[in-house]
């Protein structure tokens, strides 16, 4: 049978996962916390679950959820986006990813992708009958040359996408960062769409550059957001876009026959949490912060150096000096040799440069990132 996307295979984090199950290894690979939600998260569920809620959800989500998130959207960039029309429930970030690129790409549209980028964007470029055009960034930095991007730009261009905080890279964009992009993007007709999961894991006082905080970028795009990563709860699966009302109408066509609606007794519950506890996504700052610098000084005696993570919960090792490995070989070894999981950074590349990296993940207990700090300190 003819396949729709013939490249495209198991993603690095199931391979590595599964890997890791098998050998008995400390998962530092994939993005999911080995912590709990938040208790009283879990019994607001299994109240809404009791009291019946347990049809279906809203198409767009349950109105109780999206008016929770205009408030603090508000709260976290001073901008209040309409409930009704700018805001729909999706099924974890990588709906709204899907559901945004199938409705803004029409067939032969370029669209451009920095990378490494995150594995599901460009699946769902080619889906859309769109082409990724891959701009490689160039380590230790990964800075984005918006010069460059300007030049790349054509009629033909239809969207381009940005993530900040970055998975895997673990940098943020700046406000200036922002503001190139809005010029690059003033004489052209393209559309940007920004991956912002890891929104409140900004680290060393700097703060969150999203497109919401940028009104001309807010009117010309789509932010994506999720529950999975803000509420440790990366199995439920929610998550939700955010885009002026003429762009939300196009997304919630697709969203409709893809998804239809998302898990009813979630929704609640998450708005209701939302409301009980509002000071809960400022915490998570500090908190992985923490996590960050327990595990960067348990490794002070390693041979890794690094340039610690700016934003989200990962944290990129150099291994230069252990090894002249490729990143693919040196996971794999330390894998096998430390029983620790880690990623690859090249798998993020269409065509990679030779990277002397690979990505650990450090939202895990402080016992866990002690003990793999200890397994990587002996290599
Ligand atoms: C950059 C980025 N975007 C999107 C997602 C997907 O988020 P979700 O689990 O809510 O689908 C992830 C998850 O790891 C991510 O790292």
């Amino acid at each position: 049978m003819k396949s729709k996307l013939p490249h495209i295979g198991t993603t690095i984090f199931t391979v590595m996962t599964n890997r890791a199950r098998e050998m008995g290894a400390i998962n530092l690979a994939q993005g999911f916390p080995d912590f709990d939600v938040p208790g009283k998260l879990k019994d607001l569920v299994a109240y809404h679950v009791a009291a019946g809620r347990n049809q279906y959800a809203p198409m767009i989500g349950v109105p109780e959820l999206r008016e929770q998130i205009a408030l603090k959207l508000m709260a976290s960039y001073g901008q209040m986006p309409d409930a009704e029309s700018e805001i729909t429930i999706t099924l974890g970030a990588t709906e709204g990813i899907f559901s945004a690129i199938l409705a803004l790409v029409h067939p032969g549209d370029e669209v451009i992708l920095f990378d490494p980028s995150y594995d599901s964007y460009a699946p769902a470029v080619i889906l859309a009958g769109g082409t990724p055009v891959h701009v490689p960034l160039e380590p230790p930095r990964f800075k984005i040359d918006w010069q460059a991007v300007k030049e790349l730009l054509s009629d033909k261009t239809g969207l381009i996408v940005i993530n900040t905080p970055h998975n895997p890279i673990a940098t943020v964009l700046s406000d200036s960062d922002l503001s190139a992009l809005a010029e690059c993007l003033r004489s052209s007709r393209a559309m940007v769409l920004s991956d912002e999961v890891y929104e409140h894991m900004v680290f060393d006082g700097a703060k969150h550059a999203g497109i919401l905080t940028h009104p001309e970028l807010a009117q010309r795009g789509v932010a994506v957001f999720s529950f999975g990563k803000t509420m440790h709860a990366t199995g439920w699966r929610v998550g939700y876009t955010v885009a002026p009302p003429e762009i939300t109408r196009e997304i919630r066509r697709v969203h409709q026959f893809n998804t239809f609606s998302i898990a009813a007794p979630l929704q609640y519950a998450i708005a209701d949490f939302l409301k009980q506890v509002p000071e809960h996504n400022a915490t998570l700052t500090q908190f992985y912060q923490q996590k960050r610098d327990l595990f960067l000084s348990r490794l002070r005696e390693s041979r890794f150096s690094w340039i610690p993570s700016s934003g989200s919960y990962f944290q990129l090792l150099d291994f230069t000096a252990i090894s002249d490995e490729s990143d693919i070989e040196f996971a794999d070894r330390i894998l096998t040799e430390a029983k620790v999981a880690s990623i690859p950074v090249s798998p993020f590349y269409r065509l990679p440069p030779k990277l002397g990296v690979v990505r650990f993940c450090f939202a895990k207990n402080d016992s866990t990132l002690e003990e793999a700090a200890e397994r990587l300190c002996a290599l």
